[in-house]
Parts: C-alpha cells; structure tokens; sequence
C-alpha cells in the first residue's frame, strides 16, 4: 500500500533519474530522507563522494556550508540546497575577519579550519579537516608547532590529546552537542550499567571522559557494529539513529539527551527536496576568488585522507 512518504520518495526518484542527479544526505536527515539517498555519509565522506560523482547535479540534503563544499570542489556541477536556511549554528561563531584578526595574533600558527565553517573562512586557512581525520590533518602539517583551530572548541581540545603540537582553540561551540551535561550522561549510564557510551567530539571534555568511544558519526556507527556491548549510549544528533537501529536490530540504542536534535539538518522534507529539484533551487554558487583559495585548503585535506 502506498502512504504519502513512499508517493513523495517516488516522485523525487523519478526527478532525480529524469536530471542525472545523485542525493547526497548526511546521517542527521529525517529517516525518509536517509531511506532514498543515493549516498549516506559523514561529512568526510559526503565531500569525497561530491568530488567524484559523475552527476550534473548535486541535492545536498545537509546544512549550508556541506553544499558549499561540494559547490567549491565541484564548480561544473549544479548543487541545490533544498532548504536556503539551513545552516549550521556552530559555522556561524567566526567570520573570515574574525580569522584574519586571530591570524595577525598568531603569525606562526598554521590554520586548520573545521569543514562546518563558511566558503569565506576556508579560504583563508591552511587546510580543513572533519571530525572523521582532525588527528591526521593535524599532524600532517610538518613546518609549524601551533596549530590556530576554528570554529568547534570542543574538536579542537579533544584533538589536542593527540598531537605534539600546541593547539589554539577557537571560542566556538555547536549548541547541539555543546550543552549536553555530563549529569544527563551519568543518569542514562545509571538506567543501563551494561551499556556503552559513544560521543562525538563536538561534546564538551567533561562528557567525553564519559565516553567508551570518541568519532564522528561514521566511526559512531562503525563502533556500534564491532562492538560486543548489546546497549549503546549515543552521544551524537538523533538522526544516526535510524542508521544504527537498521544495522543493528539486535542490539539497543539510548539517546544521551533529548537535547540531540539539530533543528537546521531537521527542518529538511521531502517536499524541499522534491521542490528543490522541480524547480532547480536553491542553486549554491562560491565566487571564484574565494572557492579558489577554499578549494585550496579542502583538496589538501583531500589528498590526505
Ligand atoms: P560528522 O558527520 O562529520 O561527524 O559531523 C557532525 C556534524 O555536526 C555535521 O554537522
Ligand atoms: Fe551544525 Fe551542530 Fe547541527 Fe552539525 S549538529 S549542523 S555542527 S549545529
């Protein structure tokens, strides 16, 4: 029997069959999303997939600053946000002046710059990394000592554990994994003692000492396979509980906070992405001057990982 969902699903699979274009949805869309995406990923993966599709177009079912990226590493293709305003509140906590101002104060740091950050502030850094390789792309950087990290505090610190180098962590934070409490955590600990818990590292220091794993939400979701724990404790937005409960149908999943729900990534439907499609908007598009400089810094993260 067909509901309204499985009509709409159908609708936007023929739209994207009749354009030659691929849905790109990262981990945190509405379970309908995630069910007809042509490619599922964290924000690692959705970049490397967007540099090598052979589409036209590109639907970003993400936030702002994921089509940007895919619109810099792909300046042939078309790229549509089905939603305009979804951003990301954490991309939002530094401007490309605000960077250039830190930079003067740090001559010697290098920049490493967190890929949810706008198209003007990647063109100003060195390199970007993600959640999934901030170690690697930290530690790849051989001439310099102090690394200037942007915007995520949290990702910066946590890295910091990892590294020789001195780290300079930027004031930002993302509001969804920021203000989940170690309390909270305790408490959901407290209900299931058997289980594990699995953050990512935009959560604060005092939650991750919490953790049995730290990752992004592919390593979240590769953790919760491997493991031999029957209860898991997520540390990471809602949405990777769809992925999670269909590749592990035996074992339990458990939110750390009802606090976990990104509204931007949430405000998506599936009618913004068959509108988006229809209509072929909201078409993203970087000026040359700044996608060159930002290609720049995301191809070298690229050849990294
Ligand atoms: P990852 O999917 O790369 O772990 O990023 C999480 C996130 O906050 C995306 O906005
Ligand atoms: Fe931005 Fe946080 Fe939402 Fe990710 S979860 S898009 S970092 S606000």
């Amino acid at each position: 029997m067909c509901n309204d969902v499985q009509v709409l699903q159908e609708e936007i699979r023929h739209l994207l069959r009749q354009k030659n274009a691929i849905l790109l949805a990262h981990y945190y869309q509405r379970d309908e999303i995630q069910e007809i995406a042509d490619f599922l990923g964290d924000s690692l993966a959705l970049s490397m997939n967007a540099a090598r599709t052979k589409a036209d177009v590109i639907v970003f079912a993400g936030v702002h600053f994921m089509a940007e990226s895919a619109a810099i590493l792909c300046p042939e293709k078309t790229v549509l946000l089905p939603r305009l305003k979804a951003g990301c509140p954490l991309a939002d906590t530094i401007t490309a002046e605000e960077l250039e101002t830190a930079r003067k104060q740090y001559p010697d740091a290098a920049v490493v710059t967190y890929i949810n950050s706008s198209a003007a502030v990647k063109a100003k850094s060195d390199i970007i990394c993600t959640s999934a390789n901030a170690v690697r792309v930290v530690n790849s950087i051989k001439d310099r000592n102090r690394i200037l990290m942007v915007p995520d505090g949290n990702l910066a610190r946590y890295t910091a554990r990892f590294t020789d180098k001195e780290i300079i962590p930027w004031r930002g934070f993302c509001p969804v994994h920021h203000y989940v409490t170690p309390d909270e955590v305790k408490a959901v600990k407290a209900h299931h003692p058997g289980a594990k818990f699995a953050a990512h590292p935009e959560c604060t220091e005092e939650v991750l000492a919490l953790a049995d794993f730290i990752g992004s939400t592919t390593g979240i979701i590769r953790y919760a396979r491997e493991t031999d724990a029957k209860e898991i404790i997520i540390g990471t937005e809602r949405g990777v509980m769809y992925q999670l409960r269909m590749q592990n149908p035996n074992k339990t999943f458990i939110l750390a906070s009802e606090r976990l729900f990104c509204e931007t990534m949430r405000s998506i439907t599936l009618e913004d992405v068959r509108d988006a499609l229809e209509e072929m908007k909201h078409i993203i598009t970087v000026p040359a001057a700044i996608a060159a400089p930002a290609k720049k810094a995301l191809d070298r993260m690229l050849e990294i990982s």
